[in-house]
């Protein structure tokens, strides 16, 4: 959490800085601040709220060509003003923006306060610059060895950037465990969490590596670490575009993330279903086929939506390839000891490749011999870059705080790995495997029509229902995942309280809410559970509940008793969730608009979550 972003050379950094923190504003925007020389001063401009309202705090005649900036998603301390970065050494001859969680940051506070040091925010960040003011003062090292000294004494996860009243030329910053890239311009740096902030002005990234310090002037660059060891930076070209960065005359990045679905599946899919040869080309399954031939089950980890997408997967790997699946939180699995043998595969979800529980997950797992497998939307991110093979969606940056694209990405990612296992395995027949791909290549049609003609539909059920309190998603199968997915955009966004169930669950408990103020938003596409679902749909309406179904096209059955439905183009099972989640996106979507809700930076929540 939390957005950084750095700026030294020739330019005024001032607006850079404010630029690129409004980009980053979706991994939190509790607060934002800037640290700038004035008057070759170290001087700090800081402010609860968003970055458009530190902007209206800084003096438009303020210059400085060395500048950094912070905005924040409140762990140690409240979103208020005293709390938000930079900040001050207790003598402010340093200033620090910190991402991350300073985990023994109470004994170092202590063992400072006997020292004398008096501490103005309730942060941990502002016990890091005290300990490196200590260490600095009392070691008389050079910055940057003063930074590797301290951050030795420290647990947790970082990425910090350093300013120095004494030292106007330089930023010395430092990662560990949450990310940092530095863009390489003509006499200039640009430092930030991701590239998206200076894209504009280069495609040249340095991405730090855990446990480096990098010492950054105008004209030079070094980088060594932790343990003291000179490194030679890596520089790599980036292929991301500014325009998928941007709006593209959309209202909000949420609603054209949930239009670029089709054309994110076909980036997604494209050069890897080869029907000719009955083969699925996915490099990181083929470079560990052998595993995969070995192994006796797979466990997906993951958090939020990405999690959602690892249930889906299980549905589908173990309906298609036959191979035990587990799927668990990444949060869970890390810290319960988990049994894991070495011919288990643990696939990673995240679409950032940043969430830091997904990460330690992923760590612990190859610790104990297992092969690690990531599914990631980010180039360069640290879960692909930690994984041994691992499969990129071609989503594109998704910057709504909800997600959307990455998950339908996600799920295609898993259709893919799913037939190829049941390839290996021998599990499936030509005649399916070619069923499947053909209708997997033409997907993306479906799903544009799907939100084409849902539209103004969505719209008008959106309207009747937009001041419910709760609300209950139903699915069976595959779409038991889809309808928790449905029920967690609506709680995201729109603050109403809704919950997921398998639908033959919901007699043992949700039921007992079902009045008529209640909707039940009920996914009914698939033959093979039809029937059953449909005598769901009878129970919700004996009890008066408002039922809004999600059915396909030509239903008469279920869209008879519904007081509301939606008709989406049939597909085969296995395929169902990559178009009924599109209309439970739009449901969610509208009734948060209606609700004046801020869609694309929900209360409280971050996009990329890189603390525990
Ligand atoms: C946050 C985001 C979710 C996302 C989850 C996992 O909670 O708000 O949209 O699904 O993190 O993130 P990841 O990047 O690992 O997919």
């Amino acid at each position: 959490m939390c957005g950084i972003v750095g700026y030294i050379g020739e330019q005024n950094g001032i607006p850079i800085a404010i630029e690129g923190l409004k980009r980053l504003e979706y991994r939190g925007y509790d607060s934002a601040g800037l640290c700038y020389f004035k008057n070759k001063k170290l001087h700090i401009s800081k402010k609860k709220g968003k970055v458009a309202d530190l902007e209206e705090l800084i003096n438009k005649k303020d210059s400085s060509s060395i500048v950094m900036g912070h905005t924040r998603w409140a762990t140690h301390g409240k979103p208020i003003d005293k709390n938000a970065h930079p900040h001050f050494s207790m003598n402010k001859k340093l200033a620090i923006v910190h991402n991350g969680i300073i985990e023994n940051y109470d004994s170092l506070k202590e063992g400072l306060i006997q020292k004398g040091y008096k501490f103005r925010s309730d942060t941990d960040t502002e016990v890091l610059i005290n300990l490196i003011e200590y260490i600095h003062s009392d070691l008389k090292l050079s910055l940057s060895e003063t930074i590797q000294q301290t951050l030795t004494q420290v647990v947790g996860a970082f990425s910090i950037l350093v300013m120095s009243n004494e030292d106007p030329e330089t930023i010395i910053i430092a990662k560990n465990g949450s990310p940092l890239v530095i863009g390489v311009g003509k006499e200039e740096y640009y430092i930030a969490s991701d590239p998206s902030p200076f894209l504009k002005y280069t495609k040249k990234a340095i991405y730090l590596d855990d446990g480096e310090i990098a010492e950054i002037s105008r004209n030079k660059l070094s980088i060594l670490t932790i343990d003291q060891k000179i490194k030679s930076p890596v520089i790599k070209q980036l292929t991301m575009e500014l325009e998928e960065i941007e709006k593209g005359g959309y209202e909000t990045f949420m609603l054209k993330e949930i239009y670029e679905q089709p054309k994110s599946i076909v980036d997604t899919l494209r050069g890897r279903i080869l029907q000719e040869t009955q083969t699925i080309k996915l490099r990181g399954f083929n470079e560990s086929i052998e595993n995969f031939k070995n192994s006796k089950r797979i466990i997906i980890v993951g958090c939020g939506t990405s999690w959602l997408a690892g249930l889906v997967a299980e549905y589908i790997i173990e309906g298609l390839a036959k191979l035990p699946v587990e799927v668990e939180y990444a949060s869970e699995f890390r810290y319960r000891d988990p049994v894991i043998y070495k011919n288990d595969i643990v696939i990673a979800f995240s679409q950032s490749g940043e969430t830091a529980d997904t990460l330690s997950a992923l760590k612990l797992a190859k610790e104990k011999g297992a092969l690690v497998y990531g599914i990631c939307n980010v180039v360069g991110s640290s879960i692909s870059r930690l994984v041994n093979v691992g499969t990129f969606t071609h989503a594109g940056p998704e910057i709504g705080v909800a997600s959307t694209k990455a998950f339908t990405a996600q799920v295609s990612v898993s259709i893919l790995i799913a037939l190829a296992l049941a390839k290996i395995k021998n599990n499936i027949s030509k005649n399916d495997f070619n069923q499947i791909t053909n209708e997997l290549k033409s997907i993306h049609q479906k799903m544009q029509f799907t939100l084409s003609k849902c539209r103004d539909n969505i719209k008008e059920i959106a309207k009747k229902y937009k001041n419910a309190k709760n609300a209950l998603y139903l699915g069976r199968g595959v779409s038991f995942p889809v309808a928790l997915e449905g029920a967690l955009k609506l709680k995201e966004i729109s603050y109403i309280h809704a919950e997921g169930y398998p639908a033959a669950e919901m007699k043992h408990g949700p039921i007992a809410l079902i009045d008529e103020n209640m909707p039940t938003i009920i996914i009914a596409t698939n033959r093979r559970n039809y029937e059953k679902i449909f005598a769901n749909a009878q129970e919700i309406k004996a009890r008066n509940g408002k039922l809004i179904a999600i059915v396909s096209e030509g239903d008469n059955q279920i869209s008879k008793i519904a007081d509301d439905f939606i008709e989406v183009p049939k597909t085969n099972y296995y395929l169902s969730p990559l178009i009924n989640i599109i209309p439970l996106q739009l449901f969610s979507y509208h009734i948060a608009k209606m609700r004046g809700c801020n869609v694309d930076q929900p209360r409280n929540l971050a996009k990329s979550v890189t603390v525990e």
